[in-house]
C-alpha cells in the first residue's frame, strides 16, 4: 500500500460493524447468522489492520442501547462474545494481541467478566495489535462514569477542580491511555456514530461505506485508508 512516501496510515481506526442483520435477511437467514459472520470478519479485520500497520483497532461491538433488541438476539450476541473472549485468552499469546474491554461490564453475565478479566490480565504486556472491543458501551454512559470517578477524587481530597484539565479528565475514561481515533469507519450505508466515543471522535475523519459488515474485508479497509489520504482509487471505474 506505501505506493508514495507520504501515505499515512492511521495509528488509531475505530470501526461500527454494522449491517449484519440486513445481510442475513438478504439470504434469508436468522439475524443472529449475520453475527456470527460478523464476528469472522471482525476476526479478520484485526489481522489485515495489523498488517498495514495500524496500531490500535476499536470495534462497537455491543452497545448500552441493544439490550432492548429481542432476547435470542441479546443472548447470540453475549454467546458470541463469551466465545471470542475464551477462544482469545490462548489465542492472544500466539497472536500478541492486547485486548482491552470498554464499557460497563458490570452488568454482564459474571463468567464473561471473569473471561474478560483473564483475557485482559493475560494479554496486557503483549507488543502487537491494540485492540479494544466496546461491550456494554455507550459515549454519553463512559462520559458520566468518568465525571463520576473524578468527582469522587475530588470529594477525597486527591484532586483539586481547578486541576482537572484535557489530560487528566481523559485518564478517568475506559480509553485512558489510549490516543483518540484518527479515522472512523462505519458500515452499512448508516450515517450517525450512535453514541460511539463522541469525547474520543471530535477530531477524527470519518468513513462511511454502503458495504455491509459481514461484506467487509482487507480490500475494503484499504479504500478508507485511501479515503483517509485524501484519495478515491476508482479501481478502474469512471
Ligand atoms: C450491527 O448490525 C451489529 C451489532 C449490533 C453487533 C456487532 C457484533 C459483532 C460483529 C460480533 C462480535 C464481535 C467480536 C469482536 C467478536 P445490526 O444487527 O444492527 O444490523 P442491521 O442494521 O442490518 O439490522
Amino acid at each position: 500500500m506505501a505506493e508514495s512516501k507520504e501515505y499515512k496510515i492511521p495509528r488509531h481506526v475505530a470501526i461500527i460493524m454494522d449491517g449484519n442483520g440486513r445481510w442475513a435477511k438478504k439470504r434469508f437467514l436468522p439475524r443472529k447468522a449475520g453475527h456470527v459472520q460478523g464476528s469472522r470478519v471482525a476476526e479478520q479485520i484485526c489481522e489485515d489492520a495489523y498488517d498495514l500497520g495500524i496500531e490500535y483497532l476499536t470495534y462497537y461491538a455491543f452497545s448500552t442501547e441493544n439490550w432492548a433488541r429481542p432476547q435470542d438476539e441479546v443472548d447470540a450476541l453475549m454467546n458470541l462474545l463469551r466465545k471470542y473472549m475464551k477462544d482469545s485468552i490462548e489465542r492472544s499469546s500466539r497472536n500478541n494481541m492486547r485486548v482491552r474491554v470498554i464499557g460497563d461490564i458490570s452488568a454482564l453475565a459474571p463468567d464473561l467478566q471473569e473471561s474478560i478479566r483473564k483475557l485482559e490480565e493475560v494479554s496486557a504486556s503483549n507488543t502487537g495489535l491494540k485492540f479494544q472491543v466496546a461491550i456494554n458501551y455507550g459515549g454519553r454512559d463512559e462520559i458520566l462514569r468518568a465525571v463520576r470517578k473524578a468527582a469522587e477524587k475530588v470529594k477525597e481530597g486527591e484532586l483539586k477542580p481547578e486541576d482537572i484539565n484535557e489530560e487528566i479528565f481523559y485518564g478517568f475514561f475506559d480509553t485512558a491511555g489510549i490516543p483518540y481515533p484518527d479515522l472512523m469507519i462505519r458500515t452499512s450505508g448508516e450515517m450517525r456514530t450512535s453514541n460511539f466515543l463522541p469525547w474520543q471522535l471530535a477530531y477524527s475523519e470519518f468513513y462511511f461505506t454502503d458495504v455491509l459488515w459481514p461484506d467487509f474485508n482487507k480490500k475494503e479497509l484499504k479504500k478508507a485508508l485511501d479515503y483517509y489520504n485524501g484519495r478515491e482509487r476508482r479501481f478502474g471505474g469512471v
